[in-house]
């Protein structure tokens, strides 16, 4: 079963953004600072007080966002980067937060994306590597499905990768899915945790709303339309900004919230469990070695991978689903950069 404590910790909203239990802080770099989503993540974590240092880099625009950002009355130090400058950005950094990478228009799938994102999110993996090869990264850019194993293979060819370091930020599929839950039953988000598996795209994206406390209040048509409603949340913002980008804010939010799960699980919090995409035993029999589910945030990162736990039959239609898509995208990531 889920750990309801830990998850409606990490459902709340902004009161318990930043919720912080320990003295040690960190050194943070946002690469793709200068975007849609890095502006707006760089200030939440700017604001978050387990950041000590802000690091901020971009191949446009970094620096006037990190002279912009460290005006901000918090005690974190900000430094911005411009393109010429990455290794001095990653230098000391212990997590990498990735949103670099071009954004769908209305039309596009995620993977649409996968050519021109896999090789920026290689060669930025590949600086980690040689710079801060022990520091956590976690992945944004999209396709997420194919760009976290791309990450992966390029540490493993590096020869620094430690699955336990590696993260593909799904946060935005759980917030949906708590909000548009609590939409429907009338509840406070914050206490509507919601677990989502899978992957971060259309079919991939597998809500298990069985688990939830109102499992018996939606059902039917209604069910079916929140299951779409998750999966494809993504779309509607793309569609709704009309070709001026996909979700930024509500993902830097998302992105916020994993970076400060982390960095309560790395400061030795204890029973903090998120969804996240992560080097996986779960489905690795089918071929699929990367997956996200509950995921228990610890000193070293990953320090442990929760099962997916009882699915209804209409949740197991939709792993069905979710298992052949995500094995391709992982597959196309993998042979990449092979
Ligand atoms: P954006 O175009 O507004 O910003 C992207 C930034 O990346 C730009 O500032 C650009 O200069 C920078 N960039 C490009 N190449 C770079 C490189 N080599 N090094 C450093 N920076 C580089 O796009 P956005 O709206 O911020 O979205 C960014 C990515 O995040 C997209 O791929 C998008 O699909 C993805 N995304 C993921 C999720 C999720 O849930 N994981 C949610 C929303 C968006
Ligand atoms: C999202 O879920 O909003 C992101 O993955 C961006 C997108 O392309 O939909």
């Amino acid at each position: 079963m889920l750990a309801h404590t830990a998850l409606r910790n990490l459902a709340s909203p902004s009161a318990r953004l930043f919720s912080s239990s320990a003295a040690r802080q960190t050194k943070v770099a946002v690469l793709g600072a200068g975007g849609g989503i890095g502006q707006p993540l760089s200030l939440l974590l700017k604001n978050d007080p387990l950041v000590t240092s802000l690091s901020l880099y971009d191949i446009r625009g970094a620096p006037g966002v990190a002279a912009d950002v460290s005006h901000v009355d918090t005690a974190s130090e900000v430094n911005g980067y411009p393109a010429d400058k990455l290794d001095q950005a990653l230098e000391g950094v212990e997590v990498v937060v990735i949103p670099a990478g071009v954004p769908r228009k209305p039309g596009m799938t995620r993977d649409d994306l996968f050519n021109t994102n896999a090789s920026i999110v290689r060669d930025l993996a590949a600086a980690v590597a040689r710079v801060s090869p022990s520091a956590h990264i976690l992945v944004i850019s999209n396709p997420v499905n194919s760009t976290v194993p791309i990450v992966a293979s390029t540490l493993e060819k590096a020869g620094v990768f430690d699955p336990r370091r590696v993260f593909g930020v799904t946060t935005l599929d759980v917030v949906r899915a708590q909000r548009f839950l609590a939409g429907l039953v009338e509840s406070d988000p914050a206490k509507t945790p919601v677990t989502v598996v899978g992957g971060h795209s259309g079919a991939t994206i597998v809500p298990l709303i069985s688990q939830t406390a109102y499992a018996k209040a939606v059902s039917g048509e209604v069910y079916e339309k929140l299951v779409k409603r998750i999966q494809f949340g993504g779309d509607e913002v793309v569609k709704a900004k009309d070709g001026a980008g996909s979700a930024t804010l509500s993902m830097a939010y998302a992105g916020a919230k994993f970076t400060n799960a982390l960095l309560r699980g790395l400061n030795g919090e204890k029973g903090v469990i998120t969804p996240t995409f992560v080097k996986s035993p779960l489905f690795a029999d089918q071929g699929i070695d990367f997956f996200s589910s509950p995921v228990e945030l610890g000193p070293n990162g990953v320090e442990k991978i929760h099962p997916i736990g009882p699915v209804t039959a209409e949740e197991q239609t939709l792993l069905d689903a979710c298992l052949p898509e995500l094995k391709a995208n992982i597959a196309k990531g993998k042979q990449f950069v092979a």
